[in-house]
């Protein structure tokens, strides 16, 4: 199994497919998950019923992800701020991809889809990135930088950092 994780936009699904595609392996998203057992958008959750609810469903759902799957995971972006998901993910192989705020503003300030961004995204983004970074760091066997690479090349570079062997 590879875990992924990492903020929102920064390529976990599209990465994570070409991942488990050079891999010869499924991919699955937490994400997603949540999405198909509730049957509404995350947006939709967080407004209904605020972060807070919204973790803790995402909490279960990571966790039986992590229990099912042999594959690829991709895990919701916040996920890593819950200490019980951290303490599950130590000693499975997981990458973090990372990317810069501008980076991140470019890729994602105006995607409304994203409830955690929809006001003021630079500084919506600096302090979300303040407040996890060193929690992504903590869970990561890898780091892989994003920033101006194509999804193939950051798949590239996951393989390598994860010292990993295509099917
Ligand atoms: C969130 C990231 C989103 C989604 C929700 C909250 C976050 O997932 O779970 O909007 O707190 O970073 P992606 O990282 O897959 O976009």
């Amino acid at each position: 199994m590879v875990v992924l994780v990492g903020p929102m936009g920064v390529g976990k699904s599209t990465v994570g497919q070409l991942l488990a595609e050079r891999l010869g392996v499924v991919y699955r998203d937490t994400d997603d998950d949540i999405v198909a057992e509730q049957g509404r958008s995350i947006a939709e959750i967080f407004v209904d019923e605020g972060e807070s609810a919204f973790r803790a469903i995402e909490k279960q759902a990571v966790r039986r992800a992590l229990a099912e799957h042999d594959g690829v995971l991709a895990l919701g972006g916040g996920a890593i701020l819950d200490e019980d998901t951290r303490a599950l993910l130590a000693g499975q192989r997981v990458a973090y991809l990372s990317m810069d705020v501008e980076e991140a503003v470019k890729r994602t300030g105006l995607n409304a889809a994203r409830p955690l961004l929809a006001v003021n995204p630079r500084k919506q983004w600096r302090e979300l990135m303040e407040a996890r970074r060193h929690l992504y760091e903590g869970v990561a066997t890898a780091v892989v930088a994003t920033d101006g690479r194509t999804p193939e090349e950051v798949t590239q570079a996951a393989l390598d950092a994860l010292e990993l062997k295509e099917a």
